[in-house]
């Protein structure tokens, strides 16, 4: 056999991941200190004196936290003695025992993923530490601000929605396909995280993520479509139970604002058009990579939608607000999903979410960490098979949906990624590119 690459750590200077840590990180350190800060009065208005401690208190872990990292010091334990600082307490010796006595665990000498995980609940750590603000979601002003400034594009998402569902019952089969394709693709390109093809920006009000569709085709590196299709049609079910379509499909979300919408609207139209009768999202149970979704993420936009001065937009968010209510859609965290691990562990260190990914027929996988998780962040050859790079993870068929923003892809033609490398040298990194790349378990 062959032996599994390393995994992607600033240890090469220079490198993305390099970059990551030296620049990017301490930069999202700095915005959590300000915002933190800005919210004062705030905190004083509704805490009190203890409020302004707790600020103060909460700023100081998180300077400490950024120097630490800014001189590459060994990495510290966890102190909070939450439900799940023993286990990262773990992790960090079992980087350790893989690096040898030699040196330390530090931040530019360990896995980027690994460091990069570290730091989101180091800062969930100098929250959690000081209540009475320990509520406090230091990002949560950044998601919203993104869900508002979508908020065009989101109607005219909801709008197709609408149209689509009234035809629903004269819709050929291939029909039907080509508006599941184009719902997976606004999905996808929701991953981008300048939200370019929403109307964030001036001038494009009218803009629909629809219609961006056709020029970003060819920026889909690897589209295996097709094979998600058949698997909704053709799932697991027991012969001669009539049912075709898939009884559970799983989305393992990845950040709130316009995404979180894409995301929803694909889950509406898979229901509503009966390709699958219930929809589990998977979300963080803390604030994670700046914009991930928590459940607060998830309700508050729920509840947004409803709120919308649009007839198609409001429609929508009542819509998901009863399947949620009549349990056809459902709202899940698990620790798991917060934690450094490459998904090649979870069988072994969270075998109660891999059961339970294995109830469905089908899981997606939303974004780039997600895709870095999938195959361990690691330094894959870009022709390897994602099978490989999986390792071994096969809950169920599984899809990821992402844009590149991390220096890892597997599963390309030869020629193709040193072709793009020509053409865009950062084209791993830049955003510009995505995948819908699928794998079915051998073992069905
Ligand atoms: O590019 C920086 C970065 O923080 C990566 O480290 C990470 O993989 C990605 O952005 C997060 O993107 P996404 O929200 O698609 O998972
Ligand atoms: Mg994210």
């Amino acid at each position: 056999g062959y032996g599994v690459p390393s995994s992607l750590s600033a240890k090469v200077t220079g490198s993305f991941a390099y970059l990551t840590i030296r620049d990017r990180m301490p930069t999202i350190l700095t915005k959590a200190v300000d915002t933190i800060h800005r919210n004062k009065n705030k905190f004083f208005e509704e805490h009190g004196e203890a409020g302004i401690s707790a600020e103060k208190q909460a700023i100081s872990l998180l300077s400490k936290l950024r120097n630490e990292l800014q001189t590459d010091k060994p990495l510290l334990e966890l102190m909070d003695g939450l439900s799940d600082t023993e286990s990262w307490n773990q992790y960090m010796q079992r980087q350790q025992r893989q690096l040898g006595d030699q040196e330390l665990v530090s931040w530019f000498k360990s896995p980027w993923l690994y460091v990069e995980c570290y730091m989101y609940r180091r800062i969930q750590e100098a929250i959690w530490l000081n209540p009475p603000i320990n509520n406090f979601d230091v990002f949560n002003e950044g998601k919203t601000q993104s869900f508002f400034e979508s908020q065009q594009a989101v109607m005219a998402l909801c709008t197709y929605l609408g149209d689509v569902q009234k035809s629903m019952e004269k819709l050929s089969e291939n029909q039907l396909s080509e508006h599941f394709n184009k719902l997976l693709q606004v999905s996808l390109w929701g991953n981008k995280c300048d939200l370019s093809i929403s109307a964030g920006q001036e001038n494009s009000q009218k803009a629909s993520p629809i219609d961006s569709l056709p020029s970003l085709q060819s920026f889909i590196l690897v589209n295996d479509s097709n094979m998600v299709w058949l698997t909704l049609n053709s799932s697991r079910r027991p012969e001669g139970s009539g049912q075709k379509t898939a009884d559970r499909v799983d989305i393992v979300l990845d950040n709130a604002g316009f995404e979180l919408v894409t995301d929803l609207v694909l889950a509406d139209f898979l229901v509503s058009s009966g390709l699958a009768r219930h929809i589990h999202f998977h979300g963080k149970c803390f604030p994670w990579f700046v914009s991930d979704v928590t459940a607060n993420d998830f309700q508050w936009t729920i509840r947004q939608t409803m709120a919308a001065n649009h007839k198609w937009m409001s429609k929508s968010g009542y819509q998901w607000q009863s399947y949620l209510n009549e349990g056809i859609w459902s709202y899940h965290d698990h620790p798991f999903w917060t934690q450094p691990h490459e998904f090649c562990d979870m069988a072994a260190d969270a075998p109660d979410l891999y059961a339970t990914l294995q109830e469905a027929d089908l899981v997606l996988f939303k974004g780039d960490l997600n895709y870095r998780k999938l195959t361990g962040d690691r330094a894959w050859g870009h022709t390897v098979d994602f099978c490989t790079a999986l390792r071994g993870f096969e809950p169920a068929p599984l899809c990821s949906l992402r844009t590149l923003k991390a220096n890892v892809q597997v599963g390309l033609q030869p020629g193709q990624g040193e072709k793009l490398s020509t053409q865009d040298p950062s084209w791993m990194t830049n955003g510009k590119y995505a995948v819908i790349q699928f794998h079915r378990p051998k073992l069905e």
